[in-house]
């Protein structure tokens, strides 16, 4: 949604936040501000569009040495993404400022208070309401106002604000938004909405909870709860990060870059975990006993955009080997339905960011309604980690890029382990089963790995005659249906083109309408226990002169008899077929999208993590 940098300490301060708004800029990038103190004054820069026209208007070799500040990107969600509506924002008298990201849903309400006693606002952001407010109650003691001005809002914030009163102190303040402490024990204090804006600095950090609030100044800090007042001793976590993790290593873009990082991330997530010699899955973090995992009697699967497409796939492991029943929901239609939940529902939400608003708020409602809550999360010590009872880790690395792809595939690794453990749990499977899934889990890491190049080379001359076309409809059956949903998001989302995935078998009862010469149809068509009935619908399109690209087995001669564009993809373990299908989706999307001159790692309108709902 929007990214925020404070620092206070030793170092100069434009640097260290212009460095951590780079890292950061994925999160939104509608337009960008920083604000320093220097004299005694607030020094305030700000600007439309991507981080570097920010950095074009500030030259730090003139800027006399400040050592304070605070800077924010921003995802516009009050107000067109404009110069004036961009953060930071300040008070009347330009005393003050804040950067923020959520929303503050009672905005309008206190605007017209705050306006009929004399503020004068010069933004159309629900932002602006928080530094009037704050002044309003401001008189000596920063922190005091902020408390104030906060318990007057509704709604939700990642908050830092600096006062040129308190020209050591940076207030930081959050609730139901991300924000990370830095720690230094030389170089000062650091705030960031997300891990990597601090990893040049500091691995040592503090996540605030809900309404949490923190004094930061260059050599110590206090956090305290925003209800009662009192100190709060928070636990410091040691990020296994590096910064080098959150660079492009010499890749054009972030996206493919974690393309290509997937084996690798396949590897970290599964490994520790499986006993290669048993095929036995240890999953120490899930706190779940066999007495409770003997007690669930229904999972729901709750997630949002790609973790949503892998929740689909878990459906049908769990189903299959466990013999569980699940739901899957798209977690803002979950939290407002009713929800046939109790203390034998297992819920579990996937997310890579771990702060997703609508997945957040559906484990929060789910766990009120007495369900054992599991995440399947990226980042350590994200909200949902720190909510839910269990957490399984995706050991990806951070992920920059906006559109998911090692998250994606680490995510299936990882609901597949899960499904082996509450088989071997419920004695669903025999010992011979178990070794032949988790060895199909531990090989096909080697599989992609092995496939990418060659893969990435025949996509790059395929996507020639499709690149520029208007609609694309990716269209799959079984465990493969997930992977033409995400296929398509995939491909819209980078590129901007139409596209939709489909149900194979679902194709006549309506989408077949859209088949013409144009638009082109990507089927995934493995040698499965469908493959006959995928054949059939893919018959059906050529019928009606359907453009179809088919992703299908090794060797199958039957495809090239139905058309000249057919990638083919090695036989690997029928369940292990979504984790390989999903790579050429990706690298197409990937093609398509830099053949059309897009951005990829940040496509319009997009943001890394939606925090707000
Ligand atoms: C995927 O490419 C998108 N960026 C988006 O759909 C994403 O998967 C969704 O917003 C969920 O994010 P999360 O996994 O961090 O919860």
């Amino acid at each position: 949604m929007c990214g925020i940098v404070g620092y206070v300490g030793t170092k100069r301060i434009v640097p260290v936040v212009l460095e951590g708004l780079r890292r950061l800029e994925y999160r939104g990038y509608d337009s960008a501000g920083i604000v320093y103190l220097q004299d005694g004054e607030l020094v305030k820069h700000r600007a439309q569009g991507k981080l570097a026209n920010l950095e074009a208007l500030i030259d730090d070799a003139i800027i006399a040495p400040s050592h304070i500040g605070l800077g924010h990107t921003r995802w516009a969600t009050h107000g067109p993404p404009t110069t004036e509506n961009a953060h930071p924002h300040s008070d009347c008298k330009n005393e003050l400022a804040v950067v923020h990201n959520g929303i503050i849903e009672n905005y309008h309400s206190l605007r017209l208070e705050l306006q009929a006693k004399g503020h004068c606002f010069t933004s159309e952001t629900d932002t602006e309401v928080l530094a009037h407010l704050i002044e309003e109650y401001l008189e000596d003691d920063l922190k005091a106002a902020v408390s104030q001005a906060l318990a007057r809002v509704e709604g939700s914030y990642a908050l830092g604000v600096l006062w040129k009163g308190m020209p050591d102190t940076l207030i930081a303040a959050r609730n139901q938004s991300p924000l990370v402490l830095g720690i230094h024990e030389t170089d000062g204090l650091f705030l960031a909405s997300d891990i990597p804006a601090l990893l040049p600095y500091t691995k040592e950090v503090i996540f605030l909870d809900d309404r949490e609030l923190a004094v930061l100044n260059k050599d110590s800090f206090q956090v305290y709860s925003q209800d009662s007042g009192e100190v709060l001793v928070k636990e410091q976590t040691t990020i296994d990060w590096n910064a080098a993790m959150a660079e492009k290593g010499g890749y054009r873009h972030f996206m493919l870059k974690e393309i290509f990082e997937q084996p690798q991330a396949i590897v970290n997530t599964v490994s520790g975990r499986i006993n290669p010699e048993t095929g036995v899955v240890n999953l120490p973090e899930l706190n779940l006993t066999a007495s409770d995992i003997a007690r669930i009697d229904k999972i729901f699967l709750v997630a949002c955009g790609t973790s949503w497409h892998a929740a689909l796939v878990a459906k049908y492991w769990i189903e299959r080997w466990a013999g569980i029943p699940v739901e899957v929901d798209i977690a803002s239609e979950f939290r407002y339905r009713r929800l046939l939940i109790n203390e034998r529902t297992l819920t579990i939400s996937i997310s890579q960011s771990g702060e997703t608003a609508d997945t957040l708020a559906g484990i929060r409602l789910a766990k009120e309604l007495g369900s054992r809550i599991v995440t399947i999360c990226n980042v350590v010590g994200s909200t949902m980690t720190r909510e839910a009872h269990g957490t399984i880790y995706t050991h990806c690395g951070p992920e920059i890029g906006v559109a998911s792809t090692k998250a994606f595939t680490s995510q299936l690794a990882a609901l597949f382990l899960f499904t082996l453990y509450l088989a071997e749990q419920r004695e669903t499977i025999d010992s011979e089963k178990q070794l032949e899934l988790s060895q199909a889990l531990i090989d096909i890491a080697r599989v992609v790995d092995e496939e990418l190049p060659r893969l990435q080379k025949e996509i790059n001359v395929l996507i020639e005659t499709f690149y520029d076309c208007l609609d694309f409809l990716f269209v799959g059956r079984g465990l493969n249906f997930p992977i033409a949903l995400e296929g398509a998001l995939k491909l819209k989302e980078i590129s901007y083109i139409h596209a939709e995935g489909y149900a194979s078998g679902e194709l006549k009862h309506g989408p077949i309408a859209l088949i013409d010469k144009e638009m082109p149809v990507l089927a995934l068509t493995p040698q499965d226990a469908v493959y006959q009935k995928s054949i059939s619908n893919v018959e059906e399109i050529k019928a009606r002169q359907g453009r179809l690209i088919l992703i299908g087995s090794e060797g199958d001669s039957h495809l090239r008899t139905i058309t000249d564009d057919v990638i083919e993809l090695p036989r690997v373990h029928e369940e292990m077929n979504p984790i390989l299908y999903t790579i050429p989706a990706q690298l197409l999307a990937y093609a398509i999208a830099t053949r059309r001159g897009c951005d990829v790692d940040q496509p319009r309108n997009l943001a890394k993590s939606v925090t707000v709902e």
